[in-house]
């Protein structure tokens, strides 16, 4: 994921601790850092252990700090807790955790945390039987309590060689908690926003389904894009192993034409933004058989009937302040069919997905569409990631709702 501008300019101190799990800090800093922050580094003296400062210190730009005084040089842990926006302890470990919990303070990064002013998050790291301790839970609700915010540990091989709870959450997995808990831009703030997305399924037999190769990146990589410029998002989405890094972003799995028409009918009606990125199913079987179909016969024929167009059908409910905006895929006469499909389905905008390039479309990471709106406007974006299309495409619907 590409955070710029949301990073940029952005100070985190980042505060590393004894913990086998302190090699993926190294990870964390390079990705803050390739993300447009400022970082600075504070460490345990057992952290020295497990990462070497001058890794962190080339990596951040920054002299990496673990003593209280160096020389005749004192640290001002006062001011680094002030510098930062927020001050984030990965790994944290066992030790640190409870020293933090009872407000001890014989090193610097202890030093910082008490006298910190920004946000604390922390990502704790350590053996399951550690991290289930009695001690240690009561520690880290101490740290709740105090306001701090916690990145769970996940589940998976653990420094030990065990298999288990207390793995520290993974370097991307703490970036998008940073971005989605701090700095999320408040462009749209206030706003909310549904996107479809994926594929829909029409069940034939308890086994079998018509549906197409939609891989649903280009609704997620939409959604995703709405929630960092600050829109309350809910995706509505078609079977896809495609997955949400941001545990605020509303997610609602449908499987057919019909769930999807009726969760995105539900939602519109206070929805300011709406994205209709899904590849819905034109038509569905008429009827769906109870039991899995035999292979009795040499053919077999279904009868097939159109399903509900839910951009159509939104586009007749649409009120002003309503921003709708659909997509098109077409095989020939693009340009005439979009025109069509604008006024058509009332909608404020169709995206039109190109099919002219192999790294555009299905499955693939890139896409190439030009968007076509109702005052005449034609906005061609080239061949880039879906993410990068999905943030102009997000940039182009403010500018309209912004005017
Ligand atoms: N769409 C929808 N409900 C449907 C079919 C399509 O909401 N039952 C939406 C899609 O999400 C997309 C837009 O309509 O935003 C256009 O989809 P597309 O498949 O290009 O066109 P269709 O309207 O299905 O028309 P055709 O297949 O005849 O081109």
């Amino acid at each position: 994921m590409n955070y710029e501008p949301m990073l940029i300019g952005k100070k985190i101190l980042i505060g590393i601790t004894g913990s086998i799990a302190a090699y993926k800090s190294i990870l964390v800093v390079r990705l803050l850092v390739k993300a447009g922050a400022d970082v600075k580094v504070v460490m345990t003296p057992a952290a020295r252990d497990f990462v070497s400062p001058l890794v962190l210190s080339t990596l951040s730009r920054n002299k990496v700090i673990i003593e209280m005084a160096e020389g005749d040089e004192w640290s001002n842990h006062v001011m680094l807790g002030r510098w930062a926006d927020v001050f984030l302890v990965a790994p944290l470990s066992c030790n640190t955790l409870a020293k933090m919990a009872h407000g001890l303070c014989d090193n610097i990064l202890l030093a910082v945390y008490l006298s910190a002013t920004c946000p604390v998050v922390v990502a704790p790291a350590m053996d399951e039987d550690m991290w289930q301790h009695p001690a240690t839970q009561k520690n880290i609700s101490a740290l709740a309590e105090f306001g701090n915010h916690i990145i769970s540990v996940r589940k998976g091989e653990l420094g030990s060689g065990l298999f288990g709870e207390g793995r520290m959450a993974e370097p991307e997995e703490i970036v998008n908690y940073l971005v989605e808990h701090f700095f999320r831009a408040a462009t749209l703030k206030g706003k909310k926003a549904i996107v479809t997305a994926g594929p829909t399924y029409e069940a034939i037999d308890p086994v079998r389904f018509i549906g197409n190769h939609s891989s649903g990146k280009m609704g997620f990589a939409l959604a995703e894009a709405l929630y960092l410029q600050g829109a309350d998002v809910l995706l509505i989405t078609g079977p896809t192993h495609e997955s949400i890094p941001y545990e605020g972003l509303r997610v609602q799995r449908v499987v057919s034409a019909a769930e999807m028409f009726s969760a995105a009918d539900t939602a519109f009606a206070d929805a300011d933004i709406i994205v209709m990125c899904a590849a819905v199913a034109d038509f569905r079987p008429v009827e769906v058989a109870k039991e899995k179909i035999k292979k009795k016969t040499a053919t077999l024929e279904l009868s097939l009937t159109k399903t509900g167009d839910i951009l159509k059908h939104l586009g007749s409910r649409k009120k002003k302040g309503q921003y709708l905006a659909g997509f098109a895929l077409e095989t020939e006469n693009a340009e005439a069919n979009a025109r069509e499909k604008l006024s058509a389905k009332n909608a404020d905008c169709i995206i039109l997905n190109s099919l002219q390039d192999k790294a555009a479309g299905f499955g693939v990471d890139t896409n190439q569409v030009t968007i076509f709106d109702r005052s005449g406007t034609v906005l061609s974006l080239g061949l880039q990631s879906k993410k990068e299309i999905a943030k102009e495409i997000v940039s182009f619907i403010v500018s309209r709702i912004h005017e």
